[in-house]
């Protein structure tokens, strides 16, 4: 299992959070990850001081067929393909555009780096995406394997879940029969706040199964990094939140490596 999305039609739930610190971690480890920013608001891209325009963007990459030279790196082993505002003009270009809901899935299956394709250039991709159940989510539900909710701990968090579950079911049935809900990851929890701690205990009791143990902090420090065009790991590397998301990574990758195990058993 290699494609993950972070999926929440709900803006401000952490999506780009934890897509840049989560990808950021695996880097440290000295995995190879892919963040595709697939939001038209770009905040993954410039969330790692990646600034860009139209023509140097994904929309750009679609246009061409090959996203190879829009790769930024800006550290080891970290990879971004950026998006830009243009990207909101495409659901009115593609309406009677034939395949239009598998264009991110070919740019990632054509797409080469160094001279081979990224499916085998990169341990891990990871696609952000646009507060919205719209046709670029279509694009990314129809494009990876493993879906990452990200949820705030405050009072609306499980709002919207069943209608993103349903969509997730409707891709898997008619677009995608590969898609898989990956885990829920708990976002901005705040120890001194009795809600957050309900809303936690709450989602763990009825998501038990896939929600991720570790628990993602409120720190100010996280809202701080992005206007340094740095992960928060990079930018105070003991804060909780930084600890949070290296345990978290841990934690995923355990997961991925039972996941992997379950299937390739299945296959025997
Ligand atoms: N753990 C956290 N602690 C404090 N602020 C956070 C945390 N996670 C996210 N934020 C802030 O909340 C806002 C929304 O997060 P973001 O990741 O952009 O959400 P989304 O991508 O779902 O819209 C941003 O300003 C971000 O810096
Ligand atoms: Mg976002």
């Amino acid at each position: 299992m290699k494609i993950f999305a972070f999926i929440n039609q709900k803006g401000g739930v952490g999506k780009t959070t934890v897509a840049i610190n989560l990808a950021r971690a695996l880097s440290l480890q000295n995995y190879k990850v892919l963040l595709i920013d697939f939001d038209p608001q770009a905040n993954a891209g410039s969330g790692l001081g990646i600034k860009t325009s139209k023509d140097e963007s994904i929309y750009q990459a679609l246009v061409e067929g090959n996203c190879e030279r829009f790769i930024k790196n800006p550290y080891p082993n970290l990879y971004v393909l950026p998006s830009s505002i243009d990207l909101v003009g495409l659901e009115v270009k593609l309406v009677d555009f034939p395949k239009r809901e598998y264009l991110l899935k070919e740019l990632i299956e054509n797409s080469t780096i160094s001279g081979l394709p990224l499916m085998q250039f990169f341990d891990f991709i990871f696609i952000d995406s646009p507060p919205s159940l719209s046709l670029i989510t279509v694009n990314i539900l129809t494009a990876c394997e493993g879906i990452i909710i990200p949820l705030q701990c405050e009072y609306y968090a499980l709002e919207g879940l069943s209608l993103l579950i349903k969509t997730i079911r409707g891709i898997k049935k008619n677009l995608n029969p590969d898609l898989m809900l990956f885990g829920l990851i708990l976002t901005m929890y705040d120890v001194r706040n009795r809600l957050s701690h309900e809303v936690a205990e709450e989602v763990k009791k009825r998501f038990n199964w896939i929600t991720f143990k570790t628990l993602i902090p409120r720190s100010v420090r996280v809202s701080e990094a992005p206007s340094f065009g740095i992960s928060v790991i990079d930018y105070e590397k003991n804060n909780k939140a930084s600890l949070a998301f290296l345990e978290l990574s841990k934690e995923f990758l355990e997961r991925v490596k039972s996941y992997n195990k379950k299937f390739s058993k299945l296959l025997k």
